[in-house]
């Protein structure tokens, strides 16, 4: 009897532990290229996003990223200022199916989210996919001056439209600073220094280090994401990390 009593608990206790565990992992650890689905928003020319981004990151293609992969509920993820390289397979939903000529690719930079719902192309979680199969959705700002009015391969004439809507992918993570369009533009990169405590904008996130922490989640200060060049002509005004501290203390407190 006692015996079975204590045991209870230890399951009890057990079971505690792994669904603390389970809600702590709950962000998807996705391989570096993939099938995923994209679809597209309207994000305005100079609107700064979740990832607090500079405006001059909407001259180039940017996308959302669903939050299990976007990795926060709230503010930064650590996709924020990460590439993809997107490519078009075939949209989901066309009658006939639409076999597109060609299959067209962007590379994006994140800086926005795409929030977690039920059912949406967003939905997709560590255990479960999205209604097309896929854990993570890519939603591309567009239209948008970074990529021409037809990159998305359409016939109007056999369907009557030319926006199919949502689209099977495949995605690559690669090197913002090598293959980004806005690769040769500071502000754009988000490495510029005012960004601040209220943005994580990393020039190309690649290690830990500088990589955004998740602010609503672990309410970390974000980390300095300037490249060393910018860095290099700061190193003469010692107030800056002491300004930052107390500009991310009050943003803490309010
Ligand atoms: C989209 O991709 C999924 C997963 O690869 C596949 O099962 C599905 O058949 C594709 N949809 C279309 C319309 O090709």
């Amino acid at each position: 009897m006692t015996f079975f009593a204590h045991f209870h608990w230890l399951w009890l206790g057990f079971l505690v532990v792994i669904s603390l565990h389970a809600s702590d992992a709950q962000w998807i650890d996705y391989p570096s290229e993939g099938i995923a689905t994209l679809t597209h928003y309207t994000l305005p020319r100079g609107y700064v996003a979740s990832c607090g981004c500079t405006p001059e990151t909407t001259d180039y293609p940017t996308a959302a990223l669903s939050q299990m992969a976007y990795g926060s509920s709230q503010s930064f993820g650590p996709a924020c200022g990460k590439c993809f390289r997107l490519t078009l397979s075939n949209p989901l939903v066309s009658t006939p199916p639409f076999i597109p000529d060609t299959t067209p690719s962007v590379v994006v930079k994140i800086t926005d989210l795409c929030p977690l719902s039920q059912d949406g192309w967003c939905s997709g979680t560590e255990q479960r996919t999205n209604s097309a199969g896929a854990q993570l959705n890519f939603d591309l700002a567009y239209p948008s001056i970074a990529i021409p009015d037809d990159f998305f391969p359409s016939n109007e004439a056999l369907y009557g439209y030319k926006d199919f809507g949502v689209w099977n992918i495949t995605y690559s993570v690669v090197p913002c600073l090598q293959t980004w369009n806005g690769r040769g533009n500071q502000k754009a990169l988000g490495s510029v220094n005012a960004l601040g405590p209220s943005g994580c904008c990393p020039a190309d996130p690649s290690s830990p280090a500088d990589t955004c922490p998740s602010f609503s989640d672990q309410n970390g200060i974000p980390p300095d994401t300037r490249v060393a060049a910018a860095m290099s002509l700061l190193t003469n005004s010692p107030s800056t990390p002491l300004l930052a501290l107390i500009l991310g203390s009050i943003y803490l407190s309010l």
